[in-house]
């Protein structure tokens, strides 16, 4: 939808240089900031995906925005797969490499009823080392993953090379 693109484009901030020299930082937070904007990406991509999810996976933390509005506009759930050492209760963990740095997903054994279809959503797609994790915790724990929605996707990164057979939507691609 050309129009989502273009209202995401407006918004979006390009930080050159953070958080270190050389990476250019696309920032979302003036997109959830603003009222119309964040209905429109998350509607945009939930209607994507109608009729094909049951619950909806939010990574931390600036997917847990996208998630809970989602969830929230479609009468399903949030399910939350955190940093390491969040969660209280037993957990899958997933280590993965950042565009920049090594982070660990972990999602509670427990959360997701086995055969769940589960939307995840996240701000952006660059390297895919997040996602990919994020997808492969959710299937340890027998649910079903339905898809991927960002609002953002780096092109020059290989985000969709790394998530491979998985449904993509993106609302931008820079
Ligand atoms: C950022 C972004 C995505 C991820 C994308 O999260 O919000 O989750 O990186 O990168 P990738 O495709 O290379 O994995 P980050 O871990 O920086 O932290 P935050 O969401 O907690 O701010
Ligand atoms: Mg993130």
């Amino acid at each position: 939808n050309p129009h989502v693109s273009a209202v995401v484009e407006r918004l979006c901030a390009t930080v050159p240089d953070y958080p270190e020299p050389g990476i250019v930082f696309k920032d979302l937070t003036p997109v959830f900031a603003d009222g119309p904007a964040l209905k429109l990406v998350v509607d945009s991509i939930v209607a994507k995906f109608a009729g094909k999810f049951d619950a909806v996976a939010g990574v931390e933390a600036r997917g847990f925005l996208l998630a809970a509005a989602a969830a929230y506009a479609t009468g399903t759930g949030v399910i939350t797969i955190r940093k390491a050492g969040k969660l209280p209760r037993d957990v899958y963990a997933e280590s993965y490499a950042l565009e920049y740095g090594e982070a660990t997903l972990e999602l509670h054994q427990e959360d997701v009823p086995a055969g769940t279809r589960v939307l995840i959503l996240d701000d952006v797609l660059a390297t895919g080392g997040t996602l990919g994790a994020a997808a492969t915790l959710l299937e340890r724990t027998g649910a079903v993953v339905a898809g991927i929605g960002v609002v953002l996707e780096i092109d020059a990164l290989p985000g969709r090379e790394n998530l491979p057979g998985r449904e993509i939507v993106s609302l931008l691609h820079v």
